[in-house]
């Protein structure tokens, strides 16, 4: 960890910034499925389901972004890199072979869900607990967003 002046305890700033990591690596997954469902999908409302999945890959960047850099904040290492990704991100793989639309929707769906799954699962409670407001905020956002568009997502499957 980097000394900071920041007024959390470095024991707490250590283990939020291991929790941030383990979302971080499951949403820079998600980020590249989403870019691989959205070049792949085939189906009639091809246009609809494209344009969606952009969309939500683009709130999904911001996420990205805001999870690392609120890890950089308190002094922890961002890491972003294939490698670490690859064995951080609790997502399942996506299917690359599926390029359909309902079986695409599917597959964002279940992603969505297994990135918010940890946050109101305990990962909230432990941010309160250790005194991170900043966290704890960031990361309702973060599962709100989530949720909106598992919603979305959803909402195209019977
Ligand atoms: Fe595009």
């Amino acid at each position: 960890m980097r000394p900071t002046r920041n007024s959390l305890s470095e024991e707490a700033r250590r283990h939020i910034s291991a929790e941030l990591n383990a979302v971080l690596a499951s949403l820079i997954d998600l980020s590249l499925q989403l870019k691989q469902a959205h070049w792949n999908v085939r189906g009639p409302a091809f246009i609809a389901i494209h344009e969606l999945f952009d969309t939500i890959h683009g709130e999904v960047e911001e996420y990205v972004d805001s999870v690392a850099e609120r890890i950089a904040s308190l002094g922890g290492r961002a890491d972003g890199t294939v490698e670490l990704v690859r064995s951080g991100s609790k997502l399942p793989v996506y299917p690359v072979s599926v390029t359909d639309i309902e079986g695409s929707l599917k597959a964002i769906a279940g992603s969505l869900a297994a990135v918010d799954k940890p946050i109101g699962g305990g990962l909230l409670d432990r941010c309160d607990e250790l005194g991170d407001a900043v966290s704890v905020d960031l990361l309702t956002t973060l599962s709100a967003m989530l949720q909106k568009n598992l919603w979305f997502v959803e909402s195209h499957l019977s």
